[in-house]
């Protein structure tokens, strides 16, 4: 039988975890843009690999893209064609002071090369794809099923009431927002009833 100490400690614990899960999905809810530092500590440079750091990464609007690099290069945001041969002629922007913040305003595609031809041919280009933030209109609903436990009730009225399940469990970008804080939340309760 394990002693009183061991269960009080293991409630603290579990208490703990419970309220860092919350604090992380309440945090995680209202993180909606993030700035990402092109390059990572190498920059906007020829020593940096942007298809690796690229992997992984999705970008949302709102969020900011930080290019830093040298005199020896140039930023330009360009179109499709001039990403393909590396070309700035027709740049819809240019800088050259070191430290341009890209703002990621619409969704779609933005390319960026440096405005040297060579550099651009030698790595220096960047294609990002921009895509609608998850809705934080998740939120809502996730409170309706969780409010209307009536619809438990009736397996057998299948219908309507059935569909908000499946949006709510698998619907792609509101799965995103809702289910770590619908997880701690019922890890929480789970927890207080316990103690
Ligand atoms: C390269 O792209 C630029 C920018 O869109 C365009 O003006 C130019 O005609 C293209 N050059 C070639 C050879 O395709
Ligand atoms: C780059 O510019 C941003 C503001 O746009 C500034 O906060 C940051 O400190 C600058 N970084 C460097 C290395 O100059």
């Amino acid at each position: 039988m394990p002693s009183v100490q061991t269960m009080a400690q293991a409630r603290r614990v579990a208490l703990t975890l419970c309220v860092v899960l919350l604090v992380l999905s309440v945090a995680g809810r209202g993180a909606e843009a993030a700035s990402y530092n092109v390059g990572n500590s190498a920059g906007w440079d020829l020593s940096a690999d942007f298809p690796s750091w690229l992997n992984g990464k999705t970008f949302y609007v709102g969020d900011d893209l930080v290019f830093q690099y040298s005199r020896y290069h140039t930023l330009a945001e360009v179109d499709e064609a001039g990403f393909k041969n590396c070309s700035a002629a027709d740049a819809l922007l240019s800088r050259s002071d070191g430290n341009t913040t890209v703002q990621l305003t619409a969704p779609g595609d933005r390319y960026f090369v440096c405005g040297n031809k060579l550099h651009c041919l030698g790595g220096m280009r960047l294609q990002v794809l921009v895509t609608e933030p998850p809705a934080p209109a998740g939120a809502p609903a996730a409170a309706a099923p969780q409010g209307n436990p009536g619809a438990a009730a009736g397996p057998g009225t299948d219908g309507d009431g059935d569909a908000g399940v499946p949006r709510l469990f698998f619907g792609g970008s509101h799965r995103a927002a809702v289910g770590p804080l619908l997880l701690s939340t019922w890890l929480c309760a789970f927890i207080a009833v316990l103690v």
